[in-house]
């Protein structure tokens, strides 16, 4: 009788538990938060607003403007060439504008990138082909221009909170809810928390918000082999749930050098955890301002004055490389192009638009060694063009032995 109703009780108290397991998912599950848009944001976050406005992330995916003060259409539509094969009027969708401009068509509710590609430094038409991207590559997709939907191979990082049943994104572009998670709830709590502010998240998800898009990879195997972007993965949780990193081979790739530097765009995140400044704790955003800057890229200071790198790295710093001249480290004049820091340790290896246009994020000084060995561009010759790698070596073997 005694051990029948204990029984019982233990039973009712499991039920009981489950009852209030269940009914705490489906709380949560009511209270999922969904995305309202920047524009609701800038309501109570107007200054914020304003900066992000600023930056290319709102402006990736244009509409066509032919003329006028506002116009966007970089290309130039009344140059003959030949790879130049349709016209302004099959493009109803601009995709970037710093180094390159693509065109994309639509047919039946998708978009498709044209075969052209305008890069905006040298005014020239080339021809835009992928091959070497790993679903071209690989044969995923077909060679026709037509059977590559931009929404599979390239929209979860154009724009913010992409849908796959629908193929379309909440708002185009990256916009807040891209780095700080869909902000339903956060508006209905009158800005009481539920929101993703990174510099609350641990480091290395903090950096997963950036590396999401600026991470070369692909997708694990499973329902989402084919898309190009990290499927499903909300600002704050584990980009390698959703994510494979590439890495480095040690041989020349499409995306490194045999060093690990970059080879192309968009590999900052995989560069950058090479270096020692990502293993202190260091970020993308403490040298970008994701709510713009008024200097290049975003910075939150002046690359070109030095005076980023010389928030940590300054003679009276933590870090210091050098007691009393600039000079002492770099074997430059101290008001010389050749002791700017970035050119040294951000140099231009990756291919963008043309080759090299792209910098490189390891940070590192690339010796001239590894242009004899591996053709990868170094600092010495990207701007001493008349002088040989070998040169190069020698002289910084010299300067580092003194
Ligand atoms: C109704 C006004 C309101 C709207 C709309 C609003 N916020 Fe806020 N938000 C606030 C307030 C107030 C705070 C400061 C709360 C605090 O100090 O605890 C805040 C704080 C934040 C923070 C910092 C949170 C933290 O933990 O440090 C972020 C990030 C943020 N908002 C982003 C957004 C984004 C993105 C949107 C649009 C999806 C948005 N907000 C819309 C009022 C608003
Ligand atoms: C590319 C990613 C990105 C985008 C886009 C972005 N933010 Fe942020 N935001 C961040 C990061 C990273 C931080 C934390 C570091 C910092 O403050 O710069 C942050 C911090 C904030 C904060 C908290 C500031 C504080 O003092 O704690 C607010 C509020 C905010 N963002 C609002 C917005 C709003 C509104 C938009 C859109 C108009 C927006 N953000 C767009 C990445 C982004
Ligand atoms: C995994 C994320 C991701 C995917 C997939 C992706 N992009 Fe991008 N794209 C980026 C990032 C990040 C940048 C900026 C990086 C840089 O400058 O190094 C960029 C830059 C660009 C630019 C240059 C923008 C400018 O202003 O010069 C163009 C054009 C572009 N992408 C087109 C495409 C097309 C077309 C596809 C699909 C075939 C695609 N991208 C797929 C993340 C992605
Ligand atoms: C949803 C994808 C996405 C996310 C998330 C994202 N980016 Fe970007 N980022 C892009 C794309 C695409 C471009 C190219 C924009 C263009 O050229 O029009 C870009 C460009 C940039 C640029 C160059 C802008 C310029 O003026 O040349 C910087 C710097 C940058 N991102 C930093 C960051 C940082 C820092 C974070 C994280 C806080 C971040 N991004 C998060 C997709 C993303
Ligand atoms: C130690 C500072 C620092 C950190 C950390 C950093 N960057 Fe940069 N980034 C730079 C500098 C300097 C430039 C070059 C600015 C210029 O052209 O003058 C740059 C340029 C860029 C560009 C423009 C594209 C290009 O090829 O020039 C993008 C995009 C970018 N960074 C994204 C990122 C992302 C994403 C991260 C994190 C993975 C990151 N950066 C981390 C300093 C930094
Ligand atoms: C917020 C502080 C901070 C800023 C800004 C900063 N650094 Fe660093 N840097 C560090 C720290 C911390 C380390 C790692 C500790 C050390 O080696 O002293 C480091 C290490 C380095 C290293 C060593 C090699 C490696 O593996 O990374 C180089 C090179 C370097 N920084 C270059 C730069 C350049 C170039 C800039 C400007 C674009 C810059 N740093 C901006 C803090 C900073
Ligand atoms: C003319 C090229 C050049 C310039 C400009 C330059 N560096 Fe360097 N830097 C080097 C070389 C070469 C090394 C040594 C690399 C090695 O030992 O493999 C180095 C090493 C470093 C290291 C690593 C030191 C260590 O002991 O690990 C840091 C940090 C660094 N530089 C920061 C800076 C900063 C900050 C600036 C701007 C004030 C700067 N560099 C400007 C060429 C340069
Ligand atoms: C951003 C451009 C730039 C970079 C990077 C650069 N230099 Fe220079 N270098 C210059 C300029 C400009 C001069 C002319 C004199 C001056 O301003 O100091 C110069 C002068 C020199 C000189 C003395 C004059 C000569 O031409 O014989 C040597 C040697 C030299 N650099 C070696 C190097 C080496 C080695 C590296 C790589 C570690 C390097 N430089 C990186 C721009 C650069």
């Amino acid at each position: 009788m005694i051990i029948k109703s204990k029984l019982s009780i233990v039973i009712s108290v499991i039920v009981l538990v489950l009852i209030l397991l269940q009914l705490k998912a489906a709380e949560v599950e009511k209270g999922k938060a969904t995305y309202v848009g920047s524009e609701t944001c800038k309501s109570c976050h107007q200054k914020y607003y304003e900066g992000w406005k600023k930056t290319l992330h709102s402006r990736m995916e244009q509409q066509v403007i032919k003329e006028g003060p506002d116009k966007t259409v970089l290309g130039d539509f009344s140059i003959t060439n030949p790879n130049l094969t349709f016209t302004l009027n099959d493009v109803n969708m601009l995709v970037g504008s710093r180094f390159k401009q693509r065109y994309a068509k639509s047919i039946d509710g998708e978009y498709y990138l044209l075969p052209a590609q305008w890069n905006v430094q040298q005014k020239e038409w080339v021809q835009y082909k992928p091959k070497k991207d790993w679903w071209a590559a690989a044969a995923i997709y077909p060679e026709d221009w037509d059977k590559r939907p931009y929404s599979k191979l390239c929209r979860g990082c154009h724009s913010t909170g992409m849908d796959v049943k629908t193929g379309k994104p909440a708002e185009q572009n990256i916009a807040c809810e891209a780095c700080h998670g869909p902000g339903s709830l956060h508006v209905e709590q009158g800005g009481k928390g539920h929101i993703v502010n990174p510099v609350k998240l641990n480091r290395e998800n903090a950096a997963m918000v950036c590396f999401r898009c600026h991470m070369s990879g692909r997708p694990p195997k499973g329902d989402f082999e084919k898309y190009a972007w990290a499927v499903g993965y909300k600002p704050g949780e584990d980009l390698k749930q959703y994510w494979v990193y590439d890495k480095p081979k040690g041989e020349n790739s499409y995306e490194f050098w045999a060093g690990g530097y970059a080879a192309k765009n968009r590999v900052q995140g995989n560069t950058f955890i090479q270096s020692k400044m990502y293993r202190e704790g260091m970020n993308c955003f403490t040298c970008h301002d994701p709510h713009s800057s008024r200097h290049i890229t975003s910075l939150i200071k002046s690359g070109d004055t030095n005076s980023l790198c010389l928030l940590c790295h300054g003679e009276n710093s933590h870090h210091a490389v050098y007691k009393s001249s600039i000079s002492e480290h770099t074997h430059h004049k101290a008001d010389s192009a050749g002791s700017r820091c970035i050119e040294c340790h951000t140099p231009k290896t990756g291919m963008n638009a043309v080759k090299w246009d792209a910098r490189d994020h390891t940070f590192k000084f690339i010796s001239p060694m590894e242009t004899i060995k591996a053709g990868t561009p170094n600092a010495c010759n990207n701007c001493h063009k008349d002088q040989t790698p070998e040169w190069a070596q020698k002289t910084v073997t010299e300067w580092l032995l003194k």
